[in-house]
């Protein structure tokens, strides 16, 4: 008697619940929310797309409710500055699913830690010591060889005589030096050897990775209508395991970290750094292990994508692709390969990286914001514990701000100076305010290599047969947004073949 009368009285006081917030407050417009489940049959799976739709119906500021939690979206440049500048303390936690609770042992990282004293504490280790200009510039030479590695690689694969005239798959050869790169600097490791061949402890971490996507994913649908979370109870054993395993893994490459700083002073990589930092800080060992995992979650992808996104549109834009080359000739020449020193004679190929960012920002909806308290944006109440979006893909896109928004065009940012780290709201690949990525600089460095790499080295087109025009451009479902059809493109070296070598750099 009495489940059956829970079943029915739960729902019940949630859908009251819901109905007393719309009535006390003045919400957001949006779509019409069903009981219990709100719009969350409603979202189309590209849910940025499907949001500056609504938007387009509804205004800049919508509601979209996840079952019976209330999502903010906002889509102008105007509003982003009310979220990220104005009410940035107040909007500054964040929401965690049951698994980011799990993996984050109750935002003990930085990613998902509310805002509050750890928060501060950690974050100011991030931007003291971990991505200090003096230690982003240390770590350079882990990038450099990692990018000539992947020149390397490409190289012994479109002059193989069976790949003559062949298409590659872009993201394979990116997402290796994305991987080289992030494993290094975190945990001061290159799980892969010249070879390409993976050791044991790589095969460990990637199945760690794989799993815990699997483990996130499996839990979408419930996470949003509390009381049918019975019907899909959180596997603990799984998270559990999951959890020892990433740890063992973990405090194996610490001790051996320790060992090796005893033996001979401390590496700049982010394990070493943040054990020599374990006291100043007062840093748990969850802490720190949350920390480096958080590099990796934040750091591989975003990376690959913004490069694979930038190769397909210098691809479908010739004339960009060749004004690049020609800068790239220019400052490096052929006798040489591009170094980061380059970067600052190279403001083209900055504006290419930074073109790319603005129409395909890699999380395009930021990571969402909870309110910690009630607030107003745009006129509209905010209730606590709502979360809010800022839709930096369709700000990006703004015919009201931009000139031409869907055209790829570089120069744009050679005719006026755009800031993309936090400063201007009309570009926001990295978000703005306090929780603005740290590895920001990291990224844009890492992404700017791999394409000034790729240029110089190589003329990329479109496999045979295939129109530049014909390419497709539509995005992957997701917090990140890959290509849905990953590229394929031809390489042709344009340089001496002596300078395809990898720059090795043991560190
Ligand atoms: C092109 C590359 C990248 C892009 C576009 C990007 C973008 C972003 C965005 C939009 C956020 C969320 C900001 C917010 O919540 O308001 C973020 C957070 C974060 N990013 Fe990045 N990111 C990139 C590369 C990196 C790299 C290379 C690292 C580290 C190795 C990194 C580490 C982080 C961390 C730790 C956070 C969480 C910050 C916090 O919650 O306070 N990101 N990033």
């Amino acid at each position: 008697m009495a489940l059956p009368l829970i079943l029915v009285s739960i729902p019940l006081l949630l859908l009251a619940h819901q109905l007393f917030q719309r009535l006390r407050f003045k919400l957001p417009p949006g779509p019409r929310a069903w009981p219990v489940v709100g719009n969350l049959y409603d979202i189309k799976p590209v849910r940025f797309r499907c949001f500056a739709e609504w938007s387009g119906a509804y205004g800049p500021i919508i509601s979209v409710w996840f079952g019976s939690t209330l999502n903010v979206v906002v889509s102008s440049s105007a509003l982003a500055k009310e979220v990220l500048k104005e009410h940035d303390q107040q909007l500054a936690d964040r929401h965690r699913s049951r698994s980011a609770a799990k993996f984050s042992r109750d935002g003990q990282d930085l990613i998902w830690a509310d805002y509050g004293p750890h928060y501060v504490k950690v974050r100011k280790v991030c931007t003291l010591e971990l991505f200090s200009p003096k230690r982003l510039e240390a770590l350079r030479p882990i990038r450099e060889d990692e990018v000539t590695a992947m020149v390397e690689s490409i190289f012994k694969d479109c002059t193989n005589p069976d790949n003559v005239g062949k298409s590659l798959p872009v993201k394979k050869y990116l997402g290796v030096v994305a991987f080289n790169n992030i494993t290094r600097l975190a945990f001061g490791k290159r799980f892969v050897n010249a070879e390409g061949v993976m050791d044991e402890q790589g095969l460990e971490f990637k199945a760690i990775v794989s799993n815990g996507l699997k483990l996130g994913a499996s839990l979408a649908m419930s996470e949003h209508i509390p009381w049918l979370r019975w019907m899909f109870p959180l596997e603990e054993e799984a998270f559990a395991k999951h959890g020892a395993r990433r740890d063992r893994l973990t405090r194996a490459i610490m001790e051996e970290h320790t060992i090796a700083r005893q033996k001979s002073g401390a590496k700049q990589h982010f394990v070493d750094a943040l054990l020599t930092l374990k006291d100043k800080y007062d840093l748990s060992e969850d802490t720190i292990i949350g920390l480096l995992w958080d590099m990796i979650t934040a750091g591989m992808d975003t990376t690959a994508i913004s490069a694979e996104w930038a190769m397909a549109e210098l691809i479908k834009n010739p004339r960009v692709q060749q004004k690049a080359q020609e800068e790239l000739d220019r400052v490096v020449g052929f006798e040489r390969v591009m170094t980061e020193s380059d970067f600052s004679s190279l403001p083209y190929l900055q504006s290419v990286a930074k073109e790319a960012l603005r129409l395909h920002p890699p999380t395009p909806l930021m990571l969402p914001h909870r309110s910690n308290t009630h607030v107003k944006i745009g006129g509209y109440d905010i209730p606590k514990g709502s979360n809010v979006h800022v839709n930096v893909w369709a700000i990006a896109r703004d015919p009201a701000v931009w000139k031409s928004p869907l055209e790829f065009r570089p120069e744009r940012f050679l005719e006026e100076d755009v800031d993309m780290k936090g400063h201007d709201f009309r570009l926001l690949p990295f978000g703005a305010g306090r929780r603005v990525c740290p590895g920001a600089q990291l990224g844009i460095n890492l992404v700017a290599s791999m394409l000034g790499h790729l240029l110089h080295h190589f003329v990329w087109t479109p496999p045979q047969g295939m129109k530049p025009e014909e390419i497709d451009m539509s995005e992957n479902p997701g917090l990140v947004t890959y290509m849905r059809t990953p590229l394929q493109a031809v390489a042709t070296p344009r340089l001496p073949s002596e300078l395809y070598k990898r720059v090795p750099y043991e560190m």
